[in-house]
């Protein structure tokens, strides 16, 4: 007791917090809530999906080196506590079957859904040779329940060796869904996308669609810095360009508010969370069925261990709780 008042003393006076700190975001009530239990869970109905927290698994990797590893200990993280996943991308399954195992993870997840994941430049190609048969093939090979497919064309146009888009993603989106009839996921991977392409992605019958907003791992700078040619750094500009989780909730609200016939009013919200605070003020904000996602915040700790992964996330849903108990967005 003595020491713990010492250490107050002592730390006290590192304690101050400036008033520019304040986080403006949110109100805050000491008086009404209660801690959060242990074990305690944030039970979601997500489409045909029960989850005991609102959050994804997003799309990350296959066929490196640690992959395996990390998509393993994802996986049980998944089952261990009702979540979802989305491999990262399995075109490599075709092309090279060495790294068949990164992407098998379905005894790891057992029966919470598990999504493969594809580029909107392979699909279209494969749907124009014929290759439908790639994709089944892929579903087949992971187990998944469900494809997503990224819609990256500043990511393919800054990649040196990347594929170009042909014709417009929205009808590519279309074509698959008419050819195949699990379900899909349309996602960005770090610049998000406009109201006018989240409504035309909400009047078709996609399953979800997963922001990767701009504000977090962004993966035209990415290719920009793999990219050691001086001539595509050009194109750097483009970089800068995108659309943050908040916008787009915003936009997503607004679609909603139209009352025109949606098909899709599901939506995962990812790119830049950087913590459950974040996607506390999110997922408050939304007027849509929503959950999050989180991607690159995972990759460490999965990295490491199954223990430290699952300490981190412990760590993430208590604050997730302790933020519903005391916290509500301002308006
Ligand atoms: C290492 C890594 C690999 C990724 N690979 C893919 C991928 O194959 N397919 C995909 O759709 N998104 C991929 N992403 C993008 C993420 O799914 C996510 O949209 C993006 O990282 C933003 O989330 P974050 O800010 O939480 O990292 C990858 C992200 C990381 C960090």
């Amino acid at each position: 007791m003595a020491n713990r008042k010492d250490d107050h003393i002592e730390l006290a006076f590192e304690s101050n917090t400036p008033v520019s700190m304040a986080d403006p975001r949110f109100d805050y009530n000491p008086i009404h809530g209660v801690h959060p239990e242990e074990g305690q869970t944030w039970q979601v109905r997500w489409g045909k999906y029960d989850f005991d927290y609102p959050v994804w698994v997003s799309s990350m990797t296959g066929g490196a080196i640690r992959a395996k590893t990390i998509n393993q200990n994802l996986a049980r993280l998944c089952k261990d506590y009702s979540l979802g996943m989305g491999l990262g991308s399995c075109r490599k399954l075709i092309d090279n079957r060495d790294s068949i195992a990164d992407f098998q993870v379905r005894k790891y997840i057992s029966t919470q859904p598990l999504y493969a994941n594809l580029g909107i430049a392979q699909c279209q190609q494969w749907l124009k040779d014929g290759k439908e048969s790639y994709i089944r093939e892929i579903m087949s090979i992971t187990e998944s329940d469900g494809l997503i497919v990224h819609i990256n064309p500043m990511q393919e146009w800054m990649q040196a060796e990347g594929d170009r888009i042909k014709e417009s993603p929205l009808n590519t989106i279309k074509r698959m869904l008419d050819s195949f009839d699990f379900p899909i996921i349309v996602k960005e991977v770090g610049q998000g996308m406009s109201y006018t392409a989240l409504k035309a992605l909400s009047q078709l019958s996609v399953e979800a669609i997963e922001f990767g907003a701009f504000g977090g791992t962004n993966f035209a700078l990415l290719e920009m810095l793999r990219d050691k040619e001086q001539e595509r750094n050009v194109f750097e500009p483009f970089c800068k360009i995108g659309h943050t989780a908040e916008q787009m909730v915003q936009s997503m609200n607004q679609i909603l508010s139209e009352k025109e016939s949606l098909q899709c009013s599901q939506i995962i919200i990812s790119g830049g969370i950087k913590s459950f605070l974040d996607a506390y003020y999110y997922l408050s904000m939304s007027n849509v069925n929503s959950i999050y996602g989180m991607a690159s915040a995972l990759l460490a700790p999965a990295m490491e261990s199954y223990e430290s992964l699952q300490k981190y996330f412990t760590l993430q849903m208590q604050g997730l709780l302790l933020s519903k108990s005391y916290l509500t967005v301002r308006k």
